[in-house]
């Protein structure tokens, strides 16, 4: 496994492959990225991870500081796991002068559930990312789908850039209590990780009620989230989406897009000072 950190190695390097599978992360690495390169592994022709904590995406009070960096262990975890590049740039290497041009996405996706909560979040994700491919060249890209509407923003931003880029899905990997994983998890004390799984149990809740027949998705909405309020948790949101835009159904058509698995359950809420996120698809 190689490791490079400048772009004009990495583009040397990788002009002796075809069709580069890439990876993007901000290390801190857990089973779901690693079940992502090996998705990658026979989908390209040399596979990419990059390690890069994108400062652009965090609001000043975010944990840019402090999110997890953990280089010698995702280093080991990749190698095991396939991968045969990794590309970990510095800051300076990816942004060596302010990023003046970024990426805005619309705001009807971008705007909306995370983009709510975290303004100017997916413009920080869209811009690194179209920086990150065009560093790789990638002609496949996996992103995991627990960010299920940074999964939607980039397939969006693909499509319309005509960008020459499969974008594919990778399943969330969750622990055996239900809990997807994420690098986050990291920050819950021993009594918040067992508290943890009750987010991934309301979203399933949610979901047998709508596969149940339930229609008053605002009123399911509204006791989901008073009853995670009321256990100590800070929700954001719980709600039902069409998955192909995110936008709220209109209660007519509930059951029947219920049934043509045209509905996504996204849930968003802050245990402590950690803030979890998590979807199921209906
Ligand atoms: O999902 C992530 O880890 C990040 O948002 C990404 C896609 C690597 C961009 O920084």
């Amino acid at each position: 496994m190689q490791i490079i950190r400048t772009i004009a190695e990495l583009r040397e390097h990788l002009a002796n492959f075809k069709r580069p599978a890439f990876v993007p992360t901000m290390g801190n690495l857990h089973d779901g990225h690693l079940a992502l390169v090996r998705q990658a592994k026979p989908l390209g022709d040399v596979v990419v991870v990059s390690i890069f904590v994108n400062r652009l995406q965090f609001l000043p009070h975010e944990d840019f500081d402090t999110y997890p960096r953990t280089w010698e262990a995702d280093c080991q975890a990749l190698e095991a796991a396939g991968c045969d590049v990794v590309f970990a740039p510095g800051e300076k290497e990816l942004y060596p002068e302010p990023q003046g041009f970024t990426i805005q996405p619309p705001s009807e996706s971008a705007n909306i559930l995370e983009g709510h909560f975290r303004p100017g979040f997916f413009g920080g994700v869209c811009t690194v990312v179209m920086k990150l491919f065009a560093c790789v060249g990638p002609r496949v890209a996996l992103f995991g789908q627990k960010d299920y509407q940074q999964l939607m923003v980039i397939r969006r931003m693909v499509r319309q850039f005509a960008l020459p880029i499969e974008v594919i899905g990778g399943q969330t990997l969750r622990a055996s209590d239900g809990l997807a994983l994420s690098s986050r998890n990291n920050y819950l004390s021993p009594s918040q990780r067992k508290e943890a799984v009750q987010l991934s149990k309301a979203l399933r809740a949610m979901a047998e009620a709508v596969r149940a027949g339930a229609t008053d998705l605002p009123s399911l909405e509204h006791h989901a989230m008073d009853a995670l309020a009321q256990r100590g948790w800070q929700p954001d949101y719980l709600t039902v989406r069409c998955r192909s835009n995110l936008q709220s159904p209109v209660a007519d058509q509930v059951t029947a897009l219920a049934k043509n698995e045209g509905l996504v359950v996204l849930g968003a809420a802050k245990l402590g000072s950690t803030r979890l996120i998590d979807n199921l698809e209906i």
